[in-house]
């Protein structure tokens, strides 16, 4: 008999192999009590969170909560629906309309998760003879977008400007082009130089999609991401992102101001075929979103504690991702997996959480400790997590005792 689970043999093993030296799996972390934005008992151990992708620390937010508790008192536990059927409540359409505020653009659709936010859109715009050209570090949700639409797929190399050109001038005259971008890349925590890349894909008459998932609320002016914070918010054809990361809550969103945007609400198969979110999540989210339109000094507080660590950690001798901080994420460079996982639970018995991510998520197979800093972490926890790797470091072998 044939088994199917066969091709995730290497898997397996590799998975046996690692628990074996006796770490802790670092993929199934329960924990008990979360306590705020930055702190959770896991394990038992009152631990230090930085691996939560909370930037903004709204999951505990009064008000958020409070929207969320009266949504659920008002309209259920749940849509048990579609979008396009029973699924649409009034706080979606509330939700919707901050959206709108929050980026200044005529239309918001909101979906029941990031991922399917962005593989909605771009397996709905780009089909059968199109042509999406992508960043070859692009997240999964939009690999699968361009599987799922049948477009013609163009990678380029990670944040190259002349590869993105190269491969624009290369795709047949009169082919309808999407050029698929990342604000912020969120395993290493670079940024993508959009100003150049969104000219250039104008330049070539390509629509522009950019994900800002984790640049929403944190990085621009008004916290709309790397766009408006490289001026050219106005030239990108649709933005897409996520409720899970600065918003605090579960969901996914893409805003326009293509006249024609409304009509995806009856083709796009993500929402269509999907219930919609709970009441209450897109309640707490829609507050979530009109607070962080006034944000400034959250996210002034976030980048001292991104400059902080990063100068931190690249003191105490770890290889860092980014030479400089360039968001709220610093990925720690881990010389392999074995050592990595090691390092991992190190920082976990110190009562510090990190994510270990490894290949294929990461590029150039690296394993990486990804931190990513909230604007709730005081300038004390900060401190502390700094000591807290210098101690992990040095017991796991990754710096000199
Ligand atoms: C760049 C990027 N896009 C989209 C998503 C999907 O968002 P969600 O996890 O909210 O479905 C993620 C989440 O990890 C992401 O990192």
């Amino acid at each position: 008999m044939t088994d199917l689970f066969s091709k995730f043999d290497p898997l397996i093993e590799q998975r046996a192999t690692l628990l074996a030296t006796g770490v802790r799996d670092p993929f199934s972390l329960v924990m008990q009590r979360v306590l705020s934005p930055t702190e959770a008992i896991c394990n038992g151990k009152h631990t230090i969170l930085l691996g939560t992708y909370n930037y903004m620390g709204m999951t505990f937010d009064a008000d958020v909560i409070a929207a969320g508790k009266a949504a659920f008192d008002d309209f259920g536990s749940g849509t048990t629906g579609s979008r396009v059927l029973n699924g649409t409540f009034s706080p979606h359409k509330d939700c919707e309309e901050a959206l709108k505020e929050f980026y200044d653009r005529k239309y918001a659709m909101v979906f029941s998760t990031g991922y399917q936010a962005l593989l909605g859109p771009i397996s709905t715009l780009a089909g059968k003879g199109d042509y999406i050209i992508l960043d070859i570090d692009s997240h999964a949700s939009i690999w699968d977008g361009c599987r799922m639409g049948d477009a013609e797929v163009v990678p380029f190399k990670h944040n190259d400007i002349e590869a993105l050109e190269k491969r624009l001038k290369r795709v047949p005259e009169g082919a309808h082009k999407l050029v698929v971008l990342e604000g912020v890349y969120s395993m290493l925590g670079d940024v993508a130089p959009l100003k150049d890349m969104v000219r250039i894909a104008k330049a070539h008459g390509a629509m522009v999609l950019v994900d800002e998932a984790h640049s929403m609320g944190f990085i621009g002016e008004h916290g709309r991401g790397v766009a408006e914070d490289q001026g050219v918010i106005d030239d990108v054809d649709f933005i897409c992102g996520t409720f899970s990361k600065s918003v605090g809550t579960v969901g996914g969103f893409c805003v326009s101001n293509h006249p024609k945007f409304e009509i995806l609400r009856l083709v796009c198969r993500p929402y269509v075929f999907t219930a919609a979110p709970p009441p209450s999540v897109v309640a707490s989210a829609a507050v979530s979103i009109r607070k962080l339109m006034h944000g400034g000094n959250k996210r002034a507080h976030l980048w001292e504690n991104s400059k902080r660590l990063h100068a931190g950690l690249k003191s105490l001798g770890f290889q860092l991702g980014t030479q400089t901080p360039q968001s709220a994420i610093i990925a720690v460079i881990m010389p392999d997996l074995e050592r990595g996982a090691m390092m991992w639970e190190a920082l976990l018995d110190e009562g510090l959480y990190v994510n270990l991510a490894r290949p294929p998520a990461t590029p150039a197979n690296m394993t990486l400790l990804r931190c990513s800093l909230c604007a709730e972490h005081s300038a004390e926890q900060v401190g502390e997590i700094i000591t807290r790797f210098e101690r992990a470091g040095k017991k796991a072998g990754i710096l000199a005792a």
